[in-house]
């Protein structure tokens, strides 16, 4: 008997919904793009119960035809795009006609809206997909939407929503990331609850700067800011430098097209952009805001729209790498920071107001690749395999290098070096490890990690506290400490070295990270004239193929 049928409509809305309205904040989300898509100067958001009970977004934009307002929630229904061609160069932020029709299934939805052609506004009212009425309203210009009663009719997925704090906690980072894609819109954000309003964010329109000011709480003078161009791509970096950093990357927003992305792959390509400028010191915090031609980029990857894709990834990296450059006037790489007057850094890790994610960490880190004077090379660099292996020719030899291996090596006489200066540092909140192990083995290895720094305390129920770590590692050591506790360990001895070893390799470059020429160079240097053969476990880090060799295979000789 036949299994397949084709699912009902109903179904069929309820299903794409889920794509695209996943909670509150998606509906903001979409709503405030709607909002700059009208060309709104002045956008409006009222939330009750972080959003489930109530989403309204008002905004003072060119407002909808009533025509339109009775059409303007079905599926597929757009002004913004007219033919298949549009779809790769799209340049306002929605494209697909479904976002009203997405959140109108999923709760009871009213448009309010007022178009400057039209002598009074309309409203409609349509829930969970069906239109109850159409008529004349109230309203002086622009458009009103309001969401209620968001997943009433779907309680399996509104199961999924977490308490209100949460959520309005979710839909502040939408907002603020997404108000850095129009800092001139002034904004007002109010949750109200109980008859008490509580104003979340407020914003008389102004610059990037100012915004990223106010957004991250930031002194306006940390952001260093360079527009540069490099066809066809234009550049906007909006940067602190090295004088503050974070140990996350919760404050760096990136832009394509103004349009705010959270990639993947283009913030791991960004992230390795950074890495050789900021080195072990953290991230940045502020805007990398790329400007591409519409039909170089794909948006249409993502159903929330998170996404893009770029035709030639290459290019645009090493277009930022040069920007970066510039911003930093070519002086600033890891390795030679010693050389320039940032003796006072200020390490910031504890992000102000975002009390659930926070790290609550604050440890100085010293850059772990320091070198003086940088030679003229006697070797010539080739290429890199597959992200991962260098290529480098040097006397009639051909190097593969592991890049991971090598530059995990580099760290981890770095760190050997540098260990014995360090002090032991209090941690502001000492941290609970998540282990259980014997508390006679634990005493050993207690000891032997005591005497490198680490202060760690064992409670009832098995519990260890961490205190203080030595100023060399940063917190991500917890993990390193947690396995090293539980793992048997057949020669103590060897304890201490592997703490460095294991620490090496969580900082080292990974395989298929794409470095700068500027790192490479570092690495095959070092290389070179520290003779590395083996990363901190043995592994050997190159195979060398002579001409002798190359030749004799390919039956030259
Ligand atoms: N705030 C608004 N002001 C003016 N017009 C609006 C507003 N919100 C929606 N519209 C109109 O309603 C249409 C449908 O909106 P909807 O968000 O569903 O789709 P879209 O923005 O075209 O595409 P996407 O689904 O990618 O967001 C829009 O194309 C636009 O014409
Ligand atoms: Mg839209």
């Amino acid at each position: 008997m036949p299994k397949i049928q084709i699912l009902p409509e109903e179904i069929r809305s309820k299903i794409a919904a889920g794509e695209i309205v996943e909670r509150p904040a998606s509906v903001v989300k979409e709503l405030i793009e709607n909002a700059f898509d009208a060309k709104a100067s002045f956008i409006k958001i009222n939330l009750r119960e972080g959003g489930i009970k109530e989403v309204s977004v008002y905004d003072d934009g060119e407002g909808i035809e009533p025509e339109d307002l009775k059409i303007c929630y079905k599926h597929f229904a757009t002004s913004k795009i007219k033919t298949l061609s549009d779809v790769f160069k799209i340049v306002t932020f929605g494209f697909r006609g479904e976002a009203l029709a997405s959140i109108s299934q999923v709760s009871k939805m009213t448009i309010l809206s007022k178009h400057a052609d039209y002598d009074s506004a309309y409203e409609i009212r349509v829930e969970f997909g069906k239109e109850i009425y159409f008529k004349p309203a109230h309203l002086n210009k622009g458009t009103l939407v309001k969401v209620e009663d968001l997943f009433l009719n779907l309680p399996a997925r509104k199961a999924f929503l977490k308490t209100p704090r949460t959520e309005t906690f979710k839909i502040m980072e939408i907002i603020r990331g997404l108000s850095l894609c129009s800092p001139e819109t002034k904004y007002q954000v109010k949750s109200i609850d109980e008859n008490k309003e509580n104003t979340l964010f407020f914003w008389e329109g102004g610059n990037e700067r100012e915004l990223l000011s106010y957004i991250i709480r930031l002194e306006k003078s940390f952001f260093k800011e360079l527009h540069f161009e490099h066809p066809p791509y234009s550049i906007f970096l909006l940067l602190t430098d090295t004088s503050k950093t974070f140990s996350h990357t919760k404050y760096l927003y990136f832009l394509i097209n103004k349009r705010w992305i959270k990639d993947e792959k283009l913030t791991k390509m960004i992230i390795n952009a950074l890495k050789p400028f900021y080195g072990n010191l953290g991230f940045p915090a502020g805007i990398v805001s790329i400007k591409a031609p519409y039909h170089l980029v794909d948006v249409n990857v993502h159903p929330a729209k998170w996404e893009i894709r770029f035709k030639d990834e290459k290019t645009l990296f090493l277009a930022l790498n040069k920007a970066l450059e510039e911003f930093f006037s070519k002086k600033t790489f890891y390795y030679e920071r010693e050389k320039h007057p940032f003796s006072q850094q200020i390490k910031e890790d504890i992000p102000l107001d975002y009390p659930q994610e926070v790290s609550p960490f604050h440890l100085e880190r010293k850059p772990l690749f320091i070198s003086s004077d940088f030679k003229k090379p006697s070797h010539k660099y080739l290429g890199t395999f597959l992200n991962t292996y260098l290529l480098v020719e040097k006397e009639e030899n051909l190097y593969i290098i592991d890049q991971h291996a090598l530059s995990e090596r580099i760290i981890y006489e770095d760190l050997k070096r540098n260990f014995s200066k360090c002090l032991s540092q209090e941690l502001l909140i000492p941290v609970l490890l998540n282990i259980s192990c014997d508390p006679s083995e634990f005493e050993e290895k207690r000891k032997i990690l005591h005497s490198m720094g680490f202060e760690l305390e064992f409670l009832e129920n098995n519990k260890i506290i961490l205190k203080k770590i030595p100023s060399i590692f940063k917190i991500d050591i917890k993990d390193i400490l947690e396995k090293i506790l539980e793992e048997p360990f057949p020669n103590l001895d060897e304890l201490k070295i592997e703490v460095l070893r294991r620490y090496a390799c969580l900082l080292a470059r990974k395989k298929g990270d794409i470095l700068s020429e500027r790192e490479i160079d570092f690495l095959i240097e070092k290389f070179f004239s520290e003779n590395l053969q083996t990363c901190p476990h043995g592994r050997p880090i190159y195979i060398k193929l002579s001409l002798k060799d190359i030749e004799k295979d390919l039956r030259r000789r």
